[in-house]
């Protein structure tokens, strides 16, 4: 439909019918069961309002959504959206955004998005909420593994990539998925890394960094954008018109749909942030902000005609709002047919095997290896006696939670039914260990666990898993955080592994003493104490539908872990929020070693265990020769940054290479003791050395200064290029203006 046809089909729409577009309802105002993600308020929708509705959330099949499509279009000429919680893989499901942020490696990522909109398009689901880009520095908020992690630049690399490979080239294709980048804005930096919390921070760093990463996904083109539930500086997002008006809409172009979260309008009253006295003026609120679509609520519904008639808002305001709904619809080709993506059989054709090969890769490329000591990794399963011990070999649930939902998910084996299978003439014994949690830990209502017989016979299960150990040349321990523990609402005061698995490291150690651990978690854990008596440490994360096969692949040597951390992994909880672009504060240099007011702690170190960027692979890689081609930067020139990286070990493997830099002095403006600029997935042979080169150019030195213009500021700057954040080897340059 041309833009003409699609005015004057608003122009035909009664107010009512307008309205309707601006609700997105729960499949459970539509059928008895559905789905749930979030909280179901008692919202009142008249049978008329149903009729209209533009969208619903989380309805999933074609039957159902045909039936629920064709039930619509008896009363209504405006098809439905049908949008979905598609975060990390439809059928095939890939591992976390923060074991795919680890990947460094957009290009594969990018891959990732295809395939889910490949696999949900033909199925019928025409958005996803996803990417989330929220940017994570502190490890107690449950939904860190939904992030790339705490880099600005890494995120904004992802958010590109991730909604690229939703939308293609043509959201008219059979194919394509409109992305809906979240949650704006700065939703995961609640005070005390408590999910929903109040988010307070200096304009400058919600410009600088946290912002950044979402304004990367509009300009990626994202036709949909969620505000998030949270306050900052006091102003809940969802309502505030600085932000979603001035900033997204007028500063940055934003054309597209802006969606609430879940029922976030109804959380405005004085039982919630208390800024609006009835939904009234929280209706008014949203609409002058230009949101578009309400999801799970009945704010606008309820109000918007009253608030026209008493002159609060205008029409011209509701037909903006429904124009860009319509305009989605339109892009998506719904108005041409309906049922365009159900009435096909590209669904049943989809090559499923390929796709898993792609979620191993993503497996492999995500995990990252912390400590190898001896060399325990990788083991040779001809040649060695392994037990295998732990809760997570014989867990199922090793995908990231927000696959949960999704009936049709490729679940995969268990370690232990995969080694089974693949390794039946090895040297290998298993042993259960202990149970995920503790006795009498929290348990949500969706993940009961049943381990009485595990606690009526805990000496039998300990004596057969010491036994097993003694007799093995090496341990594999498999760990993890419960998969109940993150996610949404599951922020953590406690980052450890829980303490049933911290004892059973402490007994099998007294048993044998070159262990490995893979662990699984949703976050990065406080791992410090355990991770002394541990040769080997492979951090998985929620690897999904490849798991078994992907860890398996790796332990063995097959396949080279390759991921670097895109969240440091904290030496302890008090460390948190932490991030290595910290500012260096005015007593940082001294850190207690001078005197003893140093910016510090005095009971733990102010670095993390292991730093951004970190990761180990079975080769090793001497970096060396940093040059730089030129000291002087101009606004029209750049400067190329070159080092030698040789592969000094056994293996051919992938290395990733990153380049940071430091503004030495900026006025009045404390500047990052480091910030990535460009990183480079490079494979490098064995005894290889490979030439590493970045550019550096006069826009990638921008920052807020402090008349908070984005500009950058003639002077010195340092770059270092290394394999993490830690790295000191630098050269300078002096950026001329
Ligand atoms: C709430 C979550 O914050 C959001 O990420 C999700 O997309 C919606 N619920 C819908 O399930």
């Amino acid at each position: 439909m041309d833009k003409k046809s699609l005015m004057e089909l608003l122009d035909s729409l009664t107010l009512n019918e307008k309205i309707g577009q601006l609700s997105q309802v729960h499949p459970t105002v539509l059928f008895e069961d559905g789905i749930v993600t979030g909280v179901i308020n008692d919202n009142t929708f008249s049978e008329e309002h149903i009729k209209n509705i533009g969208s619903v959330i989380n309805i999933f099949g074609k039957d159902k959504i045909r039936a629920v499509q064709e039930n619509h279009l008896k009363n209504s000429k405006i098809p439905l959206l049908f949008m979905a919680d598609v975060i990390v893989g439809y059928d095939v499901i890939f591992p976390s955004g923060l074991s795919q942020g680890c990947t460094f490696d957009p290009e594969l990522i990018k891959k990732l998005s295809r395939i889910s909109a490949t696999e949900m398009a033909a199925d019928g689901v025409n958005v996803t909420f996803s990417p989330m880009v929220d940017l994570c520095r502190d490890a107690r908020w449950g939904r860190v593994s939904e992030s790339y992690g705490e880099d600005v630049l890494l995120n904004c690399k992802m958010a590109e990539a991730v909604v690229k490979g939703y939308q293609g080239d043509d959201l008219n294709a059979l194919d394509t998925v409109s992305a809906c980048v979240k949650h704006f804005a700065a939703y995961s930096a609640p005070v005390s890394g408590r999910d929903y919390n109040s988010v307070d921070m200096s304009e400058r760093t919600l410009r600088q960094e946290y912002l950044r990463s979402y304004k990367a996904a509009v300009d990626a083109g994202s036709e949909m954008l969620m505000t998030s539930f949270n306050t900052i500086a006091g102003v809940p997002c969802t309502i505030d018109k600085r932000l979603v008006k001035d900033i997204l809409r007028d500063e940055w172009g934003f054309k597209g749909v802006v969606i609430t979260d879940h029922g976030s309008l109804g959380e405005q009253y004085s039982t919630g942030h208390g800024v609006a006295s009835n939904s009234a003026e929280v209706a008014k609120f949203a609409i002058d902000a230009t949101v578009d679509i309400e999801m799970a609520g009945d704010c606008l519904f309820k109000n918007i005609q009253n608030l026209i008639q008493e002159g609060k808002l205008s029409e011209d305001q509701i037909d903006a709002a429904v124009f860009r709904i319509l305009e989605l619809k339109n892009k998506l080709g719904l108005f041409e047919d309906p049922y365009k993506y159900i009435d096909n059989d590209l669904y049943e054709k989809i090559d499923r095997q390929q796709n898993l090969e792609v979620a191993k890769r993503a497996v492999v490329e995500g995990s990252v290896l912390l400590k190898n000591e001896d060399s325990a990794l990788p083991i040779n399963p001809e040649s060695t006696k392994v037990a295998f011990i732990g809760p997570y070999l014989s867990c199922d649930v090793t995908s990231p939670v927000w696959s949960f939902h999704l009936k049709n998910r490729i679940v995969g084996p268990t370690m232990e039914n995969y080694l089974k299978e693949n390794y039946p003439d090895s040297d290998f014994t298993y042993s259960f260990g202990c149970p995920i949690l503790d006795n009498g830990d929290w348990v949500s209502e969706f993940c009961q666990e049943d381990n009485d017989e595990y606690f009526k016979n805990e000496d039998r299960y300990i004596a057969d898993a010491v036994e097993k150990a003694k007799n093995a040349d090496i341990v594999v321990l498999a760990l993890g955080e419960h998969y109940a523990y993150h996610g949404e609402s599951k922020s953590r005061a406690d980052i450890r592994l829980h303490k049933i698995q911290r004892d059973l490291v402490d007994k099998i150690y007294e048993a044998n003493q070159n262990i490995t651990a893979v662990i699984f978690s949703g976050r990065p854990l406080d791992i410090t104490d355990i991770s002394k008596k541990l040769k080997s440490i492979l951090f998985v994360w929620e690897p999904g539908s490849m798991a078994a096969e992907g860890i398996t692949d790796m332990l063995f040597g097959k396949e080279l872990p390759s991921g670097k951390l895109s969240m440091c992994i904290p030496y302890c909880v008090g460390q948190m929020p932490i991030h290595y672009s910290e500012l260096r504060t005015g007593r940082y240099a001294e850190l207690g070693q001078k005197h003893s007011f140093g910016s510090r702690f005095v009971d733990a170190p102010i670095k993390p265990l292991y730093p951004f960027g970190y990761g180990l692979t079975y080769t090793t890689f001497e970096y060396s020769d940093l040059k730089i081609d030129k000291t002087t930067l101009t606004p029209d020139s750049e400067i190329t940054v070159t080092v030698s990286v040789k592969n000094t070990g056994q293996r051919d493997a992938w290395e990733i290479v990153q380049m940071y830099t430091h503004d030495v002095v900026a006025y009045m403006v404390s500047r990052p003791m480091k910030e990535l600029k460009d990183f480079k997935r490079v494979f490098i042979k064995a005894g290889e050395t490979a030439q590493v080169s970045f550019k550096i150019t006069e826009d990638m030195l921008r920052f807020y200064n402090y008349d908070m213009v984005y500009e950058s500021e003639s002077g010195e700057f340092e770059v270092f290029v290394g394999p993490d954040s830690e790295t000191t080897d630098c050269v300078t340059f002096t950026l001329e203006k």
